[in-house]
């Protein structure tokens, strides 16, 4: 029984993904752009084991409720089509951050899955390949399987919708400060909000601007234009929770608390220290900084009432084989 371990990272999007044009296939209404974290990582081992006769959930693993092991089974039936197998997989997974929090455990889940699951069933495919495959599991763990900074294309087919790396993990020291403001598992998932956008009279009005954010975004940080990618940034996580307070339902992901971080950082730019927002489906805040800024600005969210932990990033690696199993 192979059995191969893999980690990913999350990813947080400068400009994001919200919406679908195929919903079977995961491909977006637009492009998107994201630096990985590398505190926030999943880490899963896979075997396919020929006397199982179901996907098992490794008992040692945390447990996945019903309809999340329904994706990941469904993942595996992908994987098994490709590679010509029928065999049952064993999986077992860990997360170091918690789920459902605004930190999107499904890239770094569905990134660390496919790419072991695709090792362990002999599969020989190249970073692009795993990006597409990752993709029709959750749309954001296209962006965690390549290292750093990461494009994933707008494109209409499955082969053109695919991540790839713009700039290493070296190329800019971003630090992301995620003010964890709720752990519970949050009411309306990204896979549920994503599936209502065209009900908001606004969504066609981003889609529009998303190109252009993405090519924005994409500059900024190659020429390491704090102040051009930091605005946009902001300007893009603003028109996503527009699209979810006006589609039908209205989804609000925000506390109060998220509100009072929004004003601080603007109120902290404006007295001088250069940080910016940016938010996911979720309550959480992430506020991104330059190297020199992070530690004050990780102690001045500590000092928000409302702010459970403060969780700091550095820009991370590619999704990773690992030497030491789950099981
Ligand atoms: C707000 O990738 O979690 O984080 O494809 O349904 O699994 P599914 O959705 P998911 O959506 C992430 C949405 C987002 C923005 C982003 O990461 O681009």
């Amino acid at each position: 029984m192979n059995k191969i371990t893999c980690r990913a990272t999350s990813n947080i999007a400068f400009t994001k993904y919200w919406g679908r044009i195929d919903d079977t296939l995961r491909l977006p209404m637009n492009g998107s752009v994201s630096m990985n974290l590398e505190a926030a990582t999943t880490t899963t081992t896979v075997a396919f084991d020929p006397s199982l006769e179901a996907d098992t959930i490794h008992p040692n693993s945390l447990s996945l409720k019903d309809k999340q092991a329904a994706r990941v089974f469904a993942q595996l039936d992908r994987i098994r089509q490709r590679a010509d197998i029928t065999t049952r997989a064993w999986v077992a997974t860990h997360n170091n951050f918690p789920m459902g929090a605004g930190i999107a455990s499904s890239a770094s889940g569905f990134a660390a899955l496919t790419v072991a699951a695709a090792h362990a069933a002999g599969l020989d495919l190249t970073e692009r390949e795993l990006t597409i495959l990752a993709r029709q599991g959750s749309g954001s763990a296209c962006r965690s399987i390549p290292a750093g900074f990461v494009e994933w294309h707008y494109g209409e087919t499955d082969a053109a919708s695919y991540a790839e790396m713009i700039a290493p993990p070296d190329h800019w020291d971003i630090h992301d400060l995620i003010a964890i403001t709720q752990s519970e598992h949050k009411t309306v998932g990204s896979a549920e909000g994503n599936a209502l956008v065209t009900t908001s009279p606004f969504n066609s009005t981003r889609v529009q601007l998303a190109q252009q954010s993405v090519e924005t975004i994409r500059a900024g940080i190659l020429a390491r234009d704090w102040t051009a990618f930091g605005e946009e940034t902001e300007r893009e996580a603003i028109r996503l929770h527009m699209v979810a307070m006006t589609s039908v339902p209205p989804i609000f992901y925000w506390k109060p608390v998220t509100l009072a971080i929004i004003q601080a950082v603007i109120a902290w730019r404006q007295a001088g220290l250069q940080a910016y927002y940016t938010i996911d489906a979720g309550a959480n805040v992430h506020v991104l900084a330059q190297a020199a800024d992070a530690d004050t600005v990780a102690a001045r969210l500590r000092a928000i009432e409302g702010i459970s932990d403060v969780l700091h990033s550095l820009v991370g690696q590619g999704a990773r084989l690992l030497e030491a199993h789950l099981f």
